[in-house]
């Protein structure tokens, strides 16, 4: 398949250190995606970081939060936008509990996504209690992502799905933890679901590049999740959530359509159909006889 005249189509891979250096810099672009067909379009399209987000858990495999998603899922899902997307850097997505139990399992949770899936670094959830974690797989050559603010593996504990660093106390304790998510050796973080303001704040006091979802205008980067993003969801979203496209109309209309000509019998028509030579249609039912 031809990707001649793509944005992207003669770049090679930004590695972590690549984007550590776009601190300031042209704004990163990230989207979560989960195949490989969208990986493709995403290439294709120019997208800087792909993440295998484990946000698969709520809108590829129905659940109503991220806690059931495992690590063999975000290994088969990685694997699969690896293949359709061999050009862009991949960040893969450690699980609920895949890091928290000790170092070790946290450090082979991260080579697994890594060695099986052929993500180039992982994303993990948390701030200063989850820092020194982090610090290890970063200590074992594993480039690491943080992900701060609304922490979606433990909205549970936050109230649920909602702004965060709202009141002086969460918001001083958001920016300790970009602090300690950058000392930690991270090469990024991304800034979930928290006012502008202190998303300016927290880009301004960090070396690394910030990417947010509903965290204002002056983080180093955006991402949003493809399918919220290209109207796939019926789930309400957070007003972060911009919507591009609406492939979900486009997908009803087709199914709608292709249902409608089934029953009706105009599919398949000749155009859809194969033939058959007339003469070797004439013997066949002439030895079948
Ligand atoms: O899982 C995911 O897709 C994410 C993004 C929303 C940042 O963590």
């Amino acid at each position: 398949m031809s990707t001649e005249g793509s944005p992207q189509s003669s770049s090679t891979k930004l590695t972590a250190y690549d984007i550590q250096a776009r601190k300031g810099g042209p704004k990163l672009s990230m989207v979560s995606v989960y195949d490989f067909p969208f990986a493709r379009l995403a290439e294709e399209a120019g997208i800087d970081i792909l993440l295998v987000g484990d946000s698969l858990g709520m809108v590829v495999q129905g659940h109503d939060s991220t806690v059931p998603v495992t690590l063999n899922d975000v290994v088969y899902h990685t694997k699969a936008v690896r293949r359709g997307a061999s050009r862009t850097h991949v960040v893969a997505d450690l699980p609920f509990l895949t890091y928290h139990i000790d170092t070790g399992r946290a450090i082979e949770s991260a080579g697994r996504l890594l060695q099986e899936g052929g993500a180039d670094s992982v994303k993990l959830e948390g701030g200063q209690e989850i820092a020194e974690r982090a610090a290890a797989i970063v200590r074992a050559g594993i480039p690491v992502m943080g992900h701060i603010g609304l922490t979606p593996q433990s909205a549970g504990a936050l109230g649920g799905f909602k702004v965060q660093g709202r009141d002086v106390a969460s918001a001083r304790r958001i920016l300790a933890d970009a602090q300690a998510i950058a000392d930690a050796g991270a090469y990024a973080v991304v800034l979930e679901v928290i006012p502008a303001e202190l998303g300016g704040m927290i880009t301004a006091s960090v070396p690394i590049p910030t990417i947010g979802i509903g965290a204002g205008a002056a983080c180093d980067g955006q991402v949003l999740v493809a399918h919220d993003m290209l109207g796939l969801q019926e789930r309400i979203i957070g007003r972060f959530a911009k919507v591009y496209a609406n492939v979900g109309d486009d997908v009803r209309r087709a199914f709608t359509s292709f249902a409608e000509e089934v029953r009706s019998g105009s599919f398949p028509d000749e155009e859809h159909s194969y033939g058959m030579a007339k003469d070797v249609l004439a013997q066949l039912r002439e030895s079948s006889r």
